[in-house]
Protein backbone atom coordinates (compact mmCIF):
# COMPACT_ATOMS: atom_id res chain seq x y z
CA UNK A 1 0.00 0.00 0.00
CA UNK A 2 1.52 3.35 -1.52
CA UNK A 3 -1.07 6.06 1.00
CA UNK A 4 0.32 6.82 4.14
CA UNK A 5 0.48 10.50 5.73
CA UNK A 6 1.95 10.31 8.93
CA UNK A 7 3.09 13.80 10.35
CA UNK A 8 6.51 14.73 10.25
CA UNK A 9 7.17 15.11 14.15
CA UNK A 10 5.81 11.70 14.79
CA UNK A 11 7.59 8.50 15.12
CA UNK A 12 5.21 6.11 13.58
CA UNK A 13 7.38 3.06 14.39
CA UNK A 14 8.34 3.33 17.71
CA UNK A 15 6.10 3.20 20.29
CA UNK A 16 7.96 3.72 23.11
CA UNK A 17 8.31 7.61 22.14
CA UNK A 18 5.41 8.48 20.58
CA UNK A 19 4.16 12.19 20.33
CA UNK A 20 0.63 12.86 19.97
CA UNK A 21 -0.29 14.97 16.39
CA UNK A 22 -1.86 18.00 16.82
CA UNK A 23 -6.21 17.42 16.09
CA UNK A 24 -6.31 19.47 13.22
CA UNK A 25 -3.71 17.86 11.68
CA UNK A 26 -5.36 14.30 12.08
CA UNK A 27 -8.64 15.56 10.91
CA UNK A 28 -8.84 15.71 7.33
CA UNK A 29 -6.74 13.29 5.99
CA UNK A 30 -5.48 9.62 5.32
CA UNK A 31 -3.84 8.38 7.90
CA UNK A 32 -2.03 5.33 9.24
CA UNK A 33 -0.50 5.07 12.57
CA UNK A 34 1.06 2.57 14.77
CA UNK A 35 -0.96 3.01 17.80
CA UNK A 36 -3.19 1.75 20.84
CA UNK A 37 -6.59 2.06 19.54
CA UNK A 38 -7.69 3.68 22.54
CA UNK A 39 -4.98 6.38 22.56
CA UNK A 40 -5.93 7.08 19.17
CA UNK A 41 -9.05 7.52 19.13
CA UNK A 42 -9.92 9.85 21.86
CA UNK A 43 -7.82 12.88 19.51
CA UNK A 44 -10.94 12.68 17.45
CA UNK A 45 -14.27 14.37 17.79
CA UNK A 46 -17.47 12.94 18.42
CA UNK A 47 -19.15 11.95 14.99
CA UNK A 48 -16.16 12.25 12.71
CA UNK A 49 -16.57 8.69 10.76
CA UNK A 50 -19.05 7.69 8.69
CA UNK A 51 -18.03 3.96 8.38
CA UNK A 52 -16.27 2.29 11.34
CA UNK A 53 -14.98 -0.80 9.68
CA UNK A 54 -12.77 -3.33 11.80
CA UNK A 55 -12.00 -7.15 12.86
CA UNK A 56 -10.78 -7.32 15.95
CA UNK A 57 -8.26 -9.93 17.66
CA UNK A 58 -10.31 -13.11 18.36
CA UNK A 59 -8.76 -13.93 21.54
CA UNK A 60 -7.28 -17.47 20.02
CA UNK A 61 -3.98 -17.25 20.80
CA UNK A 62 -2.52 -15.29 17.30
CA UNK A 63 0.70 -13.74 17.39
CA UNK A 64 -0.65 -10.46 18.10
CA UNK A 65 -2.51 -11.22 21.04
CA UNK A 66 -2.58 -12.96 24.76
CA UNK A 67 -5.35 -14.77 24.97
CA UNK A 68 -7.69 -13.57 28.31
CA UNK A 69 -11.04 -15.10 29.85
CA UNK A 70 -13.98 -14.47 27.83
CA UNK A 71 -15.50 -11.46 30.37
CA UNK A 72 -11.62 -10.31 29.93
CA UNK A 73 -11.98 -10.45 26.63
CA UNK A 74 -15.60 -8.56 26.25
CA UNK A 75 -14.93 -5.92 28.64
CA UNK A 76 -11.85 -5.12 26.57
CA UNK A 77 -13.67 -5.12 23.33
CA UNK A 78 -16.44 -2.75 25.17
CA UNK A 79 -13.88 -0.16 25.58
CA UNK A 80 -13.39 -0.08 22.14
CA UNK A 81 -16.90 -0.32 20.78
CA UNK A 82 -18.07 2.69 23.26
CA UNK A 83 -15.57 5.10 21.79
CA UNK A 84 -16.45 3.69 18.17
CA UNK A 85 -19.80 4.95 18.43
CA UNK A 86 -19.28 8.04 20.29
CA UNK A 87 -16.78 8.57 16.85
CA UNK A 88 -19.84 7.38 14.23
CA UNK A 89 -21.41 10.05 12.23
CA UNK A 90 -25.59 10.37 12.85
CA UNK A 91 -25.74 8.54 9.44
CA UNK A 92 -22.98 6.48 9.82
CA UNK A 93 -22.33 2.26 9.98
CA UNK A 94 -19.85 0.63 12.12
CA UNK A 95 -19.07 -3.00 10.82
CA UNK A 96 -17.42 -5.72 13.30
CA UNK A 97 -16.26 -8.57 11.51
CA UNK A 98 -15.41 -12.17 13.86
CA UNK A 99 -15.18 -15.51 13.78
CA UNK A 100 -15.25 -17.70 17.01
CA UNK A 101 -13.41 -18.09 19.91
CA UNK A 102 -12.37 -21.78 20.33
CA UNK A 103 -12.12 -23.11 23.92
CA UNK A 104 -11.11 -26.33 24.40
CA UNK A 105 -12.79 -27.50 21.27
CA UNK A 106 -15.97 -25.15 21.82
CA UNK A 107 -17.03 -22.76 19.60
CA UNK A 108 -17.97 -19.34 21.17
CA UNK A 109 -19.92 -17.09 18.08
CA UNK A 110 -18.02 -13.46 19.08
CA UNK A 111 -20.98 -11.74 16.99
CA UNK A 112 -23.53 -13.30 19.82
CA UNK A 113 -21.25 -12.47 23.32
CA UNK A 114 -20.25 -9.18 21.09
CA UNK A 115 -24.12 -8.08 20.74
CA UNK A 116 -25.61 -7.06 23.86
CA UNK A 117 -22.65 -4.31 23.57
CA UNK A 118 -23.71 -2.76 21.09
CA UNK A 119 -27.47 -3.30 21.88
CA UNK A 120 -26.61 -1.18 25.08
CA UNK A 121 -26.14 2.02 22.56
CA UNK A 122 -29.40 1.47 20.66
CA UNK A 123 -27.41 0.77 17.36
CA UNK A 124 -29.60 -0.71 15.03
CA UNK A 125 -28.17 -3.98 13.48
CA UNK A 126 -28.78 -4.14 9.65
CA UNK A 127 -27.46 -7.26 8.51
CA UNK A 128 -25.85 -9.99 9.63
CA UNK A 129 -23.73 -10.56 6.90
CA UNK A 130 -22.05 -14.20 6.63
CA UNK A 131 -18.52 -14.37 4.71
CA UNK A 132 -18.04 -17.49 2.90
CA UNK A 133 -14.53 -18.61 1.77
CA UNK A 134 -13.27 -21.91 0.40
CA UNK A 135 -9.95 -22.12 2.81
CA UNK A 136 -8.94 -22.78 6.04
CA UNK A 137 -7.88 -25.19 8.34
CA UNK A 138 -10.12 -28.96 7.91
CA UNK A 139 -11.08 -30.28 11.76
CA UNK A 140 -11.38 -33.71 12.84
CA UNK A 141 -13.75 -32.86 15.55
CA UNK A 142 -16.25 -31.27 14.16
CA UNK A 143 -17.59 -29.38 10.69
CA UNK A 144 -14.56 -27.34 9.06
CA UNK A 145 -15.01 -23.59 9.53
CA UNK A 146 -15.89 -21.44 5.96
CA UNK A 147 -17.52 -18.23 7.27
CA UNK A 148 -17.43 -15.22 9.72
CA UNK A 149 -19.88 -12.95 10.39
CA UNK A 150 -19.83 -9.10 9.58
CA UNK A 151 -22.33 -7.28 12.31
CA UNK A 152 -23.56 -4.32 10.37
CA UNK A 153 -24.76 -1.73 12.92
CA UNK A 154 -26.23 1.81 12.23
CA UNK A 155 -26.27 4.24 14.52
CA UNK A 156 -29.81 5.78 13.43
CA UNK A 157 -33.09 5.24 11.21
CA UNK A 158 -31.35 7.66 8.36
CA UNK A 159 -28.17 6.06 6.93
CA UNK A 160 -26.65 5.87 3.58
CA UNK A 161 -27.14 3.21 1.92
CA UNK A 162 -25.99 2.47 -1.84
CA UNK A 163 -27.22 -0.10 -3.36
CA UNK A 164 -26.46 0.22 -7.18
CA UNK A 165 -22.48 0.51 -6.73
CA UNK A 166 -22.58 -2.98 -4.83
CA UNK A 167 -24.99 -4.73 -7.27
CA UNK A 168 -23.90 -8.05 -8.92
CA UNK A 169 -25.09 -9.82 -12.10
CA UNK A 170 -28.16 -11.44 -12.31
CA UNK A 171 -28.96 -15.04 -12.31
CA UNK A 172 -30.94 -14.62 -15.85
CA UNK A 173 -30.08 -11.05 -16.73
CA UNK A 174 -32.09 -11.29 -19.82
CA UNK A 175 -35.42 -12.18 -18.27
CA UNK A 176 -38.28 -10.28 -19.52
CA UNK A 177 -41.55 -9.92 -18.12
CA UNK A 178 -43.98 -12.42 -20.20
CA UNK A 179 -47.47 -11.11 -19.49
CA UNK A 180 -49.13 -7.92 -17.76
CA UNK A 181 -48.06 -3.96 -18.74
CA UNK A 182 -44.67 -4.65 -18.51
CA UNK A 183 -44.32 -7.77 -20.44
CA UNK A 184 -41.41 -7.86 -23.11
CA UNK A 185 -39.11 -5.51 -20.58
CA UNK A 186 -36.72 -7.08 -18.61
CA UNK A 187 -38.22 -8.21 -15.21
CA UNK A 188 -34.47 -7.34 -13.29
CA UNK A 189 -32.68 -4.65 -12.96
CA UNK A 190 -29.67 -3.68 -15.58
CA UNK A 191 -27.27 -2.91 -13.07
CA UNK A 192 -27.41 -6.41 -11.63
CA UNK A 193 -29.14 -7.87 -8.75
CA UNK A 194 -28.78 -7.40 -4.41
CA UNK A 195 -25.62 -9.35 -3.16
CA UNK A 196 -27.22 -10.57 -0.37
CA UNK A 197 -26.08 -10.96 2.88
CA UNK A 198 -24.24 -14.09 1.99
CA UNK A 199 -20.67 -12.82 0.76
CA UNK A 200 -18.71 -15.40 -1.30
CA UNK A 201 -14.60 -13.75 -1.31
CA UNK A 202 -11.88 -15.94 -1.23
CA UNK A 203 -9.89 -14.96 1.90
CA UNK A 204 -6.06 -14.00 2.24
CA UNK A 205 -4.76 -17.53 2.10
CA UNK A 206 -0.99 -18.28 1.10
CA UNK A 207 -1.14 -17.69 -2.68
CA UNK A 208 -3.60 -14.55 -2.82
CA UNK A 209 -2.33 -11.63 -4.67
CA UNK A 210 -2.66 -9.38 -1.51
CA UNK A 211 -0.80 -12.22 0.68
CA UNK A 212 1.34 -10.44 3.48
CA UNK A 213 2.99 -11.90 6.68
CA UNK A 214 -0.59 -10.94 8.60
CA UNK A 215 -2.20 -14.12 9.67
CA UNK A 216 -5.43 -12.84 8.92
CA UNK A 217 -6.10 -9.85 6.61
CA UNK A 218 -9.47 -8.56 5.02
CA UNK A 219 -9.19 -8.58 1.25
CA UNK A 220 -9.80 -5.44 -0.11
CA UNK A 221 -12.92 -6.71 -2.18
CA UNK A 222 -14.72 -7.19 1.56
CA UNK A 223 -14.18 -3.59 2.76
CA UNK A 224 -14.62 -2.00 -0.91
CA UNK A 225 -18.13 -3.13 -0.86
CA UNK A 226 -19.18 -1.99 2.46
CA UNK A 227 -17.11 1.60 1.62
CA UNK A 228 -19.28 1.42 -1.50
CA UNK A 229 -22.54 1.15 -0.07
CA UNK A 230 -22.18 2.63 3.39
CA UNK A 231 -20.43 5.80 2.41
CA UNK A 232 -20.43 8.87 0.21
CA UNK A 233 -17.02 9.99 -2.17
CA UNK A 234 -15.51 12.38 0.31
CA UNK A 235 -16.63 10.43 3.35
CA UNK A 236 -14.38 9.01 6.41
CA UNK A 237 -13.91 5.84 6.86
CA UNK A 238 -11.70 4.27 10.14
CA UNK A 239 -10.61 0.92 11.16
CA UNK A 240 -8.91 0.48 14.92
CA UNK A 241 -7.11 -2.68 14.43
CA UNK A 242 -5.70 -1.91 10.92
CA UNK A 243 -2.94 -4.85 10.65
CA UNK A 244 -1.80 -4.17 7.35
CA UNK A 245 -4.03 -1.47 5.70
CA UNK A 246 -6.84 -2.94 4.21
CA UNK A 247 -9.45 -0.59 5.16
CA UNK A 248 -7.52 2.55 4.12
CA UNK A 249 -6.24 0.73 0.96
CA UNK A 250 -9.94 0.29 -0.22
CA UNK A 251 -11.49 3.43 1.40
CA UNK A 252 -8.67 5.77 -0.90
CA UNK A 253 -9.48 3.36 -4.18
CA UNK A 254 -13.01 5.23 -4.29
CA UNK A 255 -12.08 8.68 -3.03
CA UNK A 256 -12.66 8.18 0.48
CA UNK A 257 -10.34 9.31 3.45
CA UNK A 258 -8.84 6.21 5.11
CA UNK A 259 -8.16 6.48 8.83
CA UNK A 260 -6.12 3.50 10.99
CA UNK A 261 -4.04 2.49 13.67
CA UNK A 262 -2.71 -0.91 14.80
CA UNK A 263 -0.71 -1.23 17.95
CA UNK A 264 2.09 -3.92 15.69
CA UNK A 265 4.58 -1.25 14.26
CA UNK A 266 5.50 -4.41 12.13
CA UNK A 267 1.87 -4.37 10.20
CA UNK A 268 1.78 -0.50 10.08
CA UNK A 269 4.96 -0.47 7.92
CA UNK A 270 3.72 -2.76 5.90
CA UNK A 271 0.38 -0.68 5.41
C1 LIG B 1 -7.66 -9.55 13.09
S1 LIG B 1 -6.29 -8.51 12.91
C2 LIG B 1 -6.89 -7.28 11.79
C3 LIG B 1 -6.29 -7.43 10.41
C4 LIG B 1 -6.75 -6.36 9.44
N1 LIG B 1 -8.19 -6.44 9.23
C5 LIG B 1 -6.02 -6.48 8.08
O1 LIG B 1 -6.69 -6.47 7.04
O2 LIG B 1 -4.81 -6.56 8.08
C6 LIG B 1 -6.26 -7.65 14.44
C7 LIG B 1 -5.19 -6.59 14.54
O3 LIG B 1 -5.38 -5.85 15.76
C8 LIG B 1 -4.13 -5.37 16.20
N2 LIG B 1 -4.29 -4.96 17.60
C9 LIG B 1 -4.42 -5.74 18.72
N3 LIG B 1 -4.62 -4.97 19.82
C10 LIG B 1 -4.65 -3.68 19.39
C11 LIG B 1 -4.85 -2.42 20.05
N4 LIG B 1 -5.03 -2.35 21.38
N5 LIG B 1 -4.81 -1.29 19.31
C12 LIG B 1 -4.62 -1.35 17.96
N6 LIG B 1 -4.43 -2.51 17.28
C13 LIG B 1 -4.45 -3.66 17.98
C14 LIG B 1 -3.19 -6.55 15.95
O4 LIG B 1 -1.84 -6.12 15.85
C15 LIG B 1 -3.75 -7.11 14.62
O5 LIG B 1 -3.02 -6.62 13.50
Amino acid sequence: MTIKQVRDTQAPFDLTERPQPALDSLTDHPLIVADDNLEFMQRFPDGHFKLIVTSPPYNIGKSYESKKSLAEYVSMQEKVIDEAVRLLDENGSLCWQVGNFVDNGEIIPLDLVLYPVFAKHNLKLRNRIAWHFGHGLHSTKRLSGRYEVILWFTKSDDYTFNLDPIRVPSKYPGKKHFKGPNKGKLSGNPLGKNPSDVWEIPNVKSNHVEKTDHPCQFPVELIERLVLSLTEEGDRVFDPYLGVGSTVLAAELHGRHGFGCDIDPHYIQQA
